[in-house]
């Protein structure tokens, strides 16, 4: 029966496009039934779908759906001997999954800030005997510098941008699978992050659904209020410009390329040191805002491209460098 289940379960991940034997296999050979503290029927367990596996008094996790896992693990390209970062590992069965897909030489190293998930993570891959695969507890903004640097960080949960530390602790040719959260469209679209000597290029993959980031990973929004805050009253408005055609796609664009827009009493704003944008289907800018400025002018050279169809170049910082259409 389990394994006429686990068969099933594979040959589900399969047809949703996944063709790497390797990441294949691994599915078949972890048993996802010791990942949840609730009880399911196996046939729902090893099906392709999301499932919560524990909770604790303020918060639960949920094991991801396995499919759009195996479709990380492939953007992340992963192979035998690679050393992989997972932020937001719950109770470890992907980080386990992936342990097996980066075979004996390789290592997986997963970050859970929530103490209890993290414990029953450890426990797990001890009950399977897996020496490649370390848990950590703690705040996934800050990586795992103690066993950096690593070939791909896969994170399985929306995060508001990506921290300048997890670029510090990639190789280069590395790569950063993240959902981020769109907070001022609702949207958690997944981005693939690749790394060479100056860049970072952002390919947008497919809109996902997750749990958002506890933390400074998940506040960027409060951030930016509490800078738009003390500034709000200091400048006068410069120039106004209309974009009202692709308003709500500006927004997401923006917010991705740009990391400081805030939702303050029903208004969208961006917010620079010595000035901010006001979005209301125009933009008015107050003060000095340049990486507006740089950010509209080059994504008018796109042609206005939506997310999907743009590459985003960013430097090692995470600022803001240069936009093109992908082809
Ligand atoms: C969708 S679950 C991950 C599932 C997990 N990968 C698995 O295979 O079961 C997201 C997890 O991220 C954790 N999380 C939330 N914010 C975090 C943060 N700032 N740092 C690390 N983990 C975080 C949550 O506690 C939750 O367990």
């Amino acid at each position: 029966m389990l394994s006429y289940l686990r068969e099933r379960f594979v040959n589900e991940i399969k047809m949703s496009g996944i063709s790497d034997q390797k990441i294949l296999e691994a599915f078949k050979i972890i048993p996802r039934e010791i990942f949840t503290e609730r009880e399911y029927p196996l046939d729902i367990i090893y099906s392709d779908t999301v499932i919560a596996t524990s909770s604790t008094e303020k918060t639960y996790t949920t094991s991801s759906q396995p499919s759009l896992m195996a479709l990380f693990m492939e953007w992340g390209k992963l192979s035998e001997g690679m050393k992989v970062l997972e932020i937001g590992s719950g109770t470890g069965y992907n980080a386990c999954v992936m342990s097996r897909v980066v075979g004996e030489k390789g290592l997986v190293v997963g970050i859970e800030c929530n103490e209890h998930f993290c414990q029953l993570a450890i426990k797990n891959a001890k009950l399977l005997q897996l020496e490649n695969v370390k848990f950590v507890c703690g705040d996934g903004v800050s990586g795992f510098d103690d066993l950096a640097p690593y070939d791909v960080v896969i994170v399985t949960l929306g995060v508001d941008f990506v921290p300048v530390t997890w670029i510090k602790q990639l190789k280069n040719n590395g790569t950063i699978v993240a959902p981020i959260n769109l907070y001022l469209t609702s949207r958690q679209p997944a981005f693939v992050f690749s790394k060479t000597d100056r860049t970072v290029t952002a390919d947008y993959k497919l809109e996902t659904r997750f749990i958002k980031a506890e933390g400074s990973l998940g506040d960027l929004n409060w951030r930016n209020t509490a800078r738009l805050q003390k500034i709000l009253d200091r400048f006068e408005e410069r120039k106004t410009m209309w974009v009202r055609a692709h308003f709500t796609e500006c927004l997401n664009v923006a917010q991705i390329c740009t990391w400081n827009m805030c939702n303050y009493q029903g208004n969208v704003y961006g917010v620079e040191e010595f000035g901010y944008t006001l979005w209301k289907n125009k933009c008015a800018f107050y003060g000095d805002t340049p990486l507006f400025d740089s950010f509209l002018e080059l994504w008018k050279k796109t042609g206005h491209a939506s997310l999907p169809t743009l590459r985003i170049m960013y430097n090692h910082d995470m600022k803001l460098t240069n936009m093109t259409r992908r082809g």
